[in-house]
C-alpha cells in the first residue's frame, strides 16, 4: 500500500462462513475488514467507522439486502460510500434495478469469482482513498487561499496608509513652499516699496530741517514743523522695520555679549514697560559672544517685551534668558548644525490661539486693531535672525504665556571685539568744498544739495555715475564724492571703484537706503545710510576732508529710530 492509509471495508453476511471467505479473499488487499453478521450490526459499524466501501448479501434473515442499502444511503454521511451486492440467487434485471435505486454501484454474483471481487473491492477502495486525498488538498488549498488573501489585505491597507501618509506629507510641504513664496514675494514688494519711501523721507526730513533754519523762529511754526519732521521719523523707522522684514536692512554684525547688552536694557524696558510688569533674567554663566548686529538685537528685544507687555494687560512677569545649545541636524527648522547663542523671552501673558501662532511672523499680521500696531514686530525679528544666519522659534499656549527664542550663531573664537562706532553727536566744522553728489532721484539729489550749501559747502548735483565721471574729469576741482549705490548703469560702488583707481586721493560716500546683497558693497567705502540728517552729512564731510582724515573710514549710520 506505500504508506498510503488504510481504509475500512464492511462486510455484511448472516453466515459466518461466508464473511470468513469474503475475509480470506479481500486480505490481500491489506484494507482494515471489518465484519458484521446481521443489518443491525452493520448499521452501528458504519456509524462508528468511516467505511469506504460496504459488501451487503442481498438476503439475509431478518434484513433484506436491498433495504439496508436503502437505510445507508439515507443518511447524509454514507451517501458517496461504494456498495456492493452479492447475490447467491440469480438476479433478475429486475433486482438489478432495484438493487441500483437503492444506492448500490456493483454486483458480485455467486459463485464468487476472488479476482473479481478483489478487483471490484480494490477499485472502490482506491477511489475513497483519492477522493479523501483530494479533499484535504483542497481544504490545505482553501486554506492557503484564505492566508494569502488576508496578507494581501493586510498589504494593501498599508499600502493605502502609506499613501495616504505620503499625500499628507507633500500637502504639508506643498503648503509650506507656498506659504513661502507668498512670504518671499511680499518681502520683494515691501522691499521695493520701503527703498523708494525712505528715498522720499529722506527728501522730507531734509529739506524740513533746513526750513526750520530758514524760518523766523515762532514757536508755533517751530512746532508744526517739529510735528512734521518727527512724523517722518516714525515713516523711517516703518521703513525700517519693512527693510528689515525683507532681509534687506543694512546690518553691522559685531561680536555681542548678550547678557551685557540684555543688562544695559533693562532700566530702558522697566520704564517702557511699566511698574506692573516684573522683569527677570536668567543667563547661562560663560555664555559665549555671538555675531549681531547690537542696534537691530536691542530693537528685537525690545520689539519682543513690548509685545509681551501688550499680552499682559493686567501685568506680570517677562523673563529673558539665554544658554548655549549645540544643534544637531533639523534640531530647530532653519537652522544648520552648529553652536547656537538662544535668547529667550518668556512672559506670563494671554498666550496665543492656534491661529494666531500660526500666523503671527506673517508681515503686517496684527491681532491689535487699526493703528495700535503694524504687525511688522516678529517680522522684523524674524528678518534680523534669519539674516545673521539664525533662526526664530514661538511656542504659546492660550492662557499659559509666550516664548520666544532666538537662535544666533556663537562668534568664531577668533572674532576681536570692535568698539561700537560712534555715531558723530555734534556737527564739526569743516573747511569750504566743492561736492560732487550723485543719485537718480532728482528730489533727494536737490535736498542733499541744499543741506551742503546750507552748511557752506559748493555742490554740483548730477542724475548718473556716468555724467559724475564726465564732471570730474573736466573739473579737478572737487573735494569729494556723495553717490547714490543703486542707480540704473553704474552704480555707486562701481563707481568708487573706478574713481580710486583714477584719482586715489579723492575721498567718496555711498549713500545706501537698503542692504544690498553681502559683498556687493566695498567694505572699506565709508557708507551713509538713508535717511541722514544735515548733521550726519556735515559730521561725515568734515570727517574726510578735514584736516585729519579718519584712520578707520567707519560705515557712518544715520538710523532714525
Ligand atoms: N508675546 C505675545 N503674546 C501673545 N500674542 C503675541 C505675542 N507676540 C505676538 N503676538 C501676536 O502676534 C501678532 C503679531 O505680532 P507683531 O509683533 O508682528 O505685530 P504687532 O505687535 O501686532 O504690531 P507691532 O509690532 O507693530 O506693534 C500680535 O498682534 C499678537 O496677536
Ligand atoms: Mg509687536
Amino acid at each position: 500500500m506505500g504508506g498510503e492509509e488504510k481504509v475500512n471495508i464492511l462486510l455484511v453476511d448472516d453466515q459466518p462462513g461466508k464473511l470468513l471467505g469474503y475475509e480470506v479473499i479481500l486480505s490481500e488487499l491489506g484494507e482494515n475488514l471489518i465484519k458484521a453478521g446481521s443489518a443491525n450490526e452493520a448499521l452501528e459499524q458504519l456509524l462508528k467507522n468511516d467505511v469506504a466501501v460496504v459488501l451487503i448479501d442481498v438476503c439475509m434473515p431478518d434484513l433484506d439486502g436491498f433495504e439496508l442499502a436503502a437505510m445507508i444511503r439515507e443518511h447524509p454521511r454514507f451517501q458517496k460510500m461504494a456498495i456492493i451486492f452479492v447475490s447467491a440467487i440469480q438476479v433478475t434485471d429486475l433486482d438489478l434495478l432495484r438493487g441500483y435505486a437503492a444506492g448500490a454501484v456493483d454486483y458480485v454474483p455467486v459463485p464468487v469469482v476472488p479476482d473479481l471481487l478483489r478487483a471490484k473491492v480494490r477499485v472502490f477502495a482506491e477511489l475513497y482513498r483519492k477522493t479523501r486525498q483530494l479533499e484535504t488538498l483542497n481544504a490545505e488549498l482553501e486554506r492557503r487561499v484564505a492566508e494569502r488573501t488576508a496578507e494581501l489585505a493586510q498589504a494593501n491597507s498599508e499600502l493605502e496608509h502609506r499613501v495616504e501618509e505620503r499625500t499628507r506629507e507633500r500637502e504639508a510641504a506643498l503648503a509650506q513652499v507656498h506659504e513661502m513664496r507668498k512670504v518671499e514675494s511680499l518681502g520683494q514688494l515691501t522691499g521695493g516699496v520701503a527703498h523708494d519711501f525712505n528715498n522720499l523721507l529722506m527728501a522730507v526730513l531734509g529739506n524740513l530741517e533746513l526750513v526750520r533754519k530758514f524760518l523766523p523762529s515762532d514757536p508755533k511754526i517751530r512746532r508744526l514743523i517739529d510735528g512734521a519732521i518727527q512724523g517722518a521719523e516714525r515713516g523711517a523707522t516703518l521703513t525700517k522695520r519693512m527693510l528689515a522684514f525683507a532681509r534687506r536692512q543694512e546690518l553691522k554684525p559685531e561680536t555681542v555679549d548678550v547678557p551685557n547688552l540684555v543688562d544695559s536694557m533693562v532700566e530702558m524696558l522697566r520704564r517702557s514697560l511699566g511698574p506692573g510688569i516684573q522683569i527677570k533674567t536668567d543667563f547661562e554663566t560663560d555664555l559665549p559672544p555671538t555675531r549681531v548686529d547690537p542696534n537691530q538685537l536691542e530693537l528685537a528685544l525690545l520689539n519682543l517685551a513690548l509685545n509681551a507687555r501688550d499680552a499682559m494687560p493686567l501685568g506680570g512677569r517677562l523673563t529673558i534668558s539665554a544658554h548655549r545649545e549645540r544643534i544637531g541636524a533639523s534640531d530647530v527648522p532653519g537652522l544648520q548644525p552648529g553652536d547656537y547663542v538662544c535668547i529667550a523671552e518668556r512672559d506670563s501673558g494671554e498666550g496665543m490661539d492656534e491661529v494666531t501662532l500660526k500666523r503671527a511672523t506673517e508681515p503686517f499680521f496684527t491681532t491689535k486693531g487699526a493703528g495700535r500696531g503694524t504687525g511688522l514686530g516678529l517680522s522684523m525679528v524674524d528678518g534680523l535672525v534669519a539674516q545673521s544666519g539664525g533662526a526664530m522659534r514661538i511656542t504659546s499656549q492660550q492662557g499659559a504665556g509666550s516664548t520666544v527664542e532666538l537662535w544666533l550663531p556663537v562668534a568664531e573664537a577668533e572674532a576681536i571685539e570692535r568698539p561700537r562706532p560712534v555715531a558723530p553727536q555734534r556737527v564739526q566744522e569743516s573747511r569750504c568744498c566743492r561736492v560732487l553728489v550723485i543719485d537718480d532721484d532728482p528730489i533727494v539729489l536737490a535736498g542733499t544739495a541744499a543741506m551742503l550749501e546750507d552748511l557752506g559747502h559748493t555742490a554740483t548735483e548730477v542724475g548718473s555715475a556716468e555724467q559724475g565721471l564726465k564732471i570730474l574729469q573736466s573739473d579737478a576741482s572737487i573735494d569729494l564724492v556723495i553717490t547714490d549705490h543703486a542707480m540704473p548703469g553704474m552704480t555707486g560702488t562701481e563707481l568708487a571703484k573706478r574713481i580710486r583707481r583714477k584719482w586715489p586721493e579723492l575721498p567718496v560716500i555711498i549713500a545706501t537706503g537698503y542692504a544690498e546683497l553681502p559683498g556687493e558693497l566695498d567694505p572699506s567705502v565709508p557708507r551713509l545710510s538713508k535717511p541722514y540728517r544735515q548733521q550726519d552729512l556735515a559730521a561725515v564731510v568734515a570727517q574726510l576732508v578735514g584736516e585729519q582724515p579718519a584712520a578707520e573710514p567707519a560705515a557712518l549710520n544715520a538710523a532714525v529710530g
